[in-house]
């Protein structure tokens, strides 16, 4: 008789995300003369820059050619976009970066989700509330928790991120060996600055814990004082992974391509207490379970640094970033608190209602999608989150509609 992994018995009935779609679908079916507007899933709506899609259509053509045409390619990523990578996103800001500590992927989704896999079971795994569900769903999923209860599991650190710590979780009370941080956080838009960061890097050094950090949203960070990496930290090297995506900034959400970044010198330990050098496991994993990002997209990932793409990359968060003043702004002249929308195109929402019926009120009466702040955890409880992801004529119509709804 074949068992099951019985700890997916322990998950919440479906993802969040895919709730909400079949809630929205059912809403359209019996509404088919409601045009819905969808500021729920942080799914971009504008096209792929001029650049990348030049690259796309070379590289394509190249895969039609003889002497252009790419098998499979290392599982790591083309050294032509894992070399830009190190150059822009940390040299270029003092992060000491190589290529060689580059793992192209096909999203940041999956690189979080699977990271787990390396650790040791009986981790002791600290989870940002609210959070994205991924990080822990796949930790219930590899059995490190015990079963939910009241809107939480046993066995795993909850990090409060409230609106009394501005939504930056404090050190966790009990120790920990896993720690996930997200910055510019989903789903609250808040962001971290150095020295609240170095407290983390520190802690985890102490500790001989690990910092997973997700920084899929970086580009939108318009305050120069905030740190884009966490390797802008002194001492995160040794114990920081990171995970970066280009979904957010250039629109691959339907794409597919982000990287995660695993320094040489970071390290977790095993059953003896000997160092073990991250690096090479998650080299090994990579290469067995994952056949790489294809060619031409590869090349309209690298097509983000040149000088064409990064200033079409900067317009396009740019108009995401305007919408997110705006959703920001007329949330604040309906008397709501709220955090995000600059520097993140996530605006989460506080209000005294529980969030399911929020989401039920503004789908119903104002026709537009939000995601219920309860679906990232407890401390979601009684908010909203409204994404920048669409274009601002809908925006404007959204907030209008939510005017007059409220
Ligand atoms: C979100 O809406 O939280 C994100 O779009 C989900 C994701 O990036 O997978």
């Amino acid at each position: 008789m074949l068992k099951i992994n019985e700890n997916y018995l322990k998950l919440q009935a479906s993802y969040l995300f895919s709730d909400i779609a079949r809630k929205v679908a059912s809403f359209q079916e019996q509404h088919p003369d409601m045009d819905v507007i969808k500021l729920g899933i942080g799914d971009v709506t504008r096209p792929l820059p001029d650049a990348c899609i030049k690259a796309f259509h070379a590289a394509v053509d190249e895969m039609g050619t003889e002497s252009g045409f790419h098998g499979y390619g290392p599982e790591q990523g083309y050294e032509f976009l894992r070399q830009a990578i190190a150059d822009n996103d940390f040299q270029a800001r003092g992060a000491k970066i190589t290529a060689d500590e580059i793992f192209v992927s096909d999203g940041a989704k999956c690189d979080t989700g699977n990271i787990q896999e390396l650790f040791s079971i009986d981790a002791r795994v600290a989870i940002p509330d609210p959070v994205y569900p991924v990080y822990l769903d796949t930790n219930v999923m590899a059995g490190r928790t015990g079963t939910f209860a009241d809107g939480r599991y046993q066995g795993i650190t909850y990090l409060d991120s409230t609106h009394e710590n501005s939504y930056v979780p404090e050190l966790p009370a009990e120790p920990v060996d896993l720690i996930y941080l997200c910055f510019p956080n989903n789903p609250t838009g808040s962001t971290i600055s150095k020295e609240q960061l170095k407290i983390w890097v520190d802690y985890a050094k102490e500790n001989k814990a690990l910092i997973l950090f997700d920084a899929a949203y970086e580009a939108f960070i318009r305050d120069d004082s905030l740190p884009h990496s966490i390797y802008e930290v002194e001492g995160a090297r040794e114990v920081a992974i990171e995970f970066r995506s280009f979904s957010k900034n250039a629109g691959f959400t339907g794409t597919r391509c982000a990287y995660t970044v695993v320094p040489k010198e970071c390290v977790a330990y095993d059953s003896a207490g000997n160092r073990q050098p991250v690096h090479p496991l998650w080299n090994r994993r990579h290469c067995t379970k994952f056949n790489g990002v294809s060619y031409p997209v590869q090349r309209a990932a690298e097509a983000v640094y040149s000088d064409e793409g990064k200033a079409q990359v900067r317009e396009l968060v740019g108009s995401y970033l305007k919408n997110g003043d705006l959703i920001a702004r007329v949330i604040g002249e309906l008397g709501f608190d709220y955090v995000g929308g600059d520097n993140s195109p996530y605006i989460w929402i506080r209000s005294d209602r529980d969030s399911w019926e929020f989401f039920d009120m503004l789908l119903t009466r104002a026709g537009v999608v939000c995601t219920p702040g309860a679906g990232f955890g407890k401390c979601g409880r009684g908010y909203i989150r409204l994404s920048a992801f669409n274009s601002y004529e809908n925006v404007e119509r959204a907030m209008e509609r939510i005017r007059q709804a409220l």
